[in-house]
């Protein structure tokens, strides 16, 4: 049945006002939610299933001491407290023997000849700590088992440095100029788009901050036109020039990095970070992006799921269009807020 014109106007403030009131009435105590959302609402069951999923799996992973993210996070720790001005003299025994375990369990995954550089990063940093703390049993046994791993007599480089001053040429007015070429595009043209240059602007997103270091996005690129259109007819935002779009990605975020749900937001954070380097590096190498809304819709998750095979621990957070812009399209205006609405120093709402 299709409504008219006044009539889903009708219906559609029939279900503001009963959405209002509901939630003002669950918004009253914990209880009325979690009823709420445990028997009227799926709205949060997908992410709760895939935090759990990424908790077991942390936790399989610490069992076997195998993952590239404990490693990464541990490490992180180490480094962390050398560069600490304040260092102590022992540090890091709580968690060294299974830093070294990790490490030694990832050497086993990579091929001799081609030591991936975070496995460079881990040896020398450990090679640094171990140069740098004191004498402890704990520590001195992690050391035994770290030096026999040690075949060559490696010198530590990628270890803590001393910043020193800032010495790069980029000016503000460089950087202004970058983020106001990168714009929302949405008419494309119809060329391929290459993958070593969007490799190139990968390395730059690779450069983001995360938290503890862990990394946990993922970029899931397609550029096989059927599956390319498939994707880019997932997002809802992309009405009226999904068929435009010759490369899309996915940016997933992997929920097993972690062993606490309070961390569970971190994925949408540390991919955000990620993304926006990505899209500015892709402007630098020529090419154009447009941002997608990935909602959280239990249908369309379970059919990019499914149609990709990821595990339930990998969440997709956005997707982002990639092309060459074409010259002869139009971007919207798109005014950003003003600076006084954007910040505030020290307001305290509740004086
Ligand atoms: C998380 C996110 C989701 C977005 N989703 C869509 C989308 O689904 N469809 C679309 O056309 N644009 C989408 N955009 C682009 C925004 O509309 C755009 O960034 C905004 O209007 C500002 O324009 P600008 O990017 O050109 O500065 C999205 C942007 C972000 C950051």
């Amino acid at each position: 049945m299709r409504l008219s014109g006044k009539s889903w106007i009708m219906a559609k403030s029939g279900y503001i006002f009963l959405k209002n009131g509901v939630l003002r009435l669950i918004s009253l105590s914990w209880i009325f939610s979690a009823v709420f959302y445990v028997f009227f609402s799926r709205t949060y069951r997908r992410e709760q299933i895939a935090v759990v999923a990424g908790i077991i799996k942390h936790i399989d992973d610490l069992k076997k001491h195998s993952s590239f993210f404990l490693l990464r996070r541990n490490i992180h720790r180490v480094e962390k407290g050398l560069v600490m001005p304040d260092r102590r003299p022992i540090f890091a025994k709580e968690y060294i023997g299974e830093t070294v375990d990790f490490y030694k369990k990832c050497v086993g995954k990579c091929s001799v000849e081609h030591l991936p550089p975070e496995i460079i990063w881990s040896r020398d940093v450990l090679l640094t700590y171990f140069d740098t703390v004191e004498s402890d049993p704990l520590i001195s046994k992690a050391k035994e088992t770290f030096f026999t791993l040690e075949k060559e007599n490696n010198v530590a480089r990628s270890t803590p440095y001393l910043r020193g001053n800032q010495t790069i040429s980029v000016s503000y007015d460089d950087l202004q100029l970058l983020v106001r070429q990168r714009k929302s595009v949405r008419v494309f043209l119809k060329k391929t788009v290459p993958r070593d240059l969007v490799d190139k602007a990968l390395e730059i997103a690779a450069m983001s901050p995360s938290s503890c270091n862990r990394q946990p996005t993922h970029y899931r690129i397609f550029d096989e036109p059927g599956l390319c259109r498939e994707m880019a007819h997932l997002p809802l935002g992309t009405i009226g020039f999904a068929d435009n779009i010759s490369m899309i990605c996915a940016v997933t975020g992997d929920l097993s990095a972690y062993f606490y749900e309070r961390d569970r937001h971190s994925i949408y954070i540390d991919g955000c970070l990620s993304a926006m380097l990505f899209m500015l590096a892709l402007e630098t190498v020529g090419l154009a992006s447009c941002p997608l809304n990935w909602a959280e819709i239990d249908k369309l998750d379970r059919k990019f799921e499914n149609r990709i095979g990821i595990p339930k621990y990998e969440r997709a957070i956005m997707f982002i269009a990639i092309g060459y812009s074409d010259p002869k399209g139009h971007v919207a205006f798109s005014e950003k807020k003003d600076l006084s609405l954007l910040r505030s120093y020290n307001r305290v709402e509740n004086e």
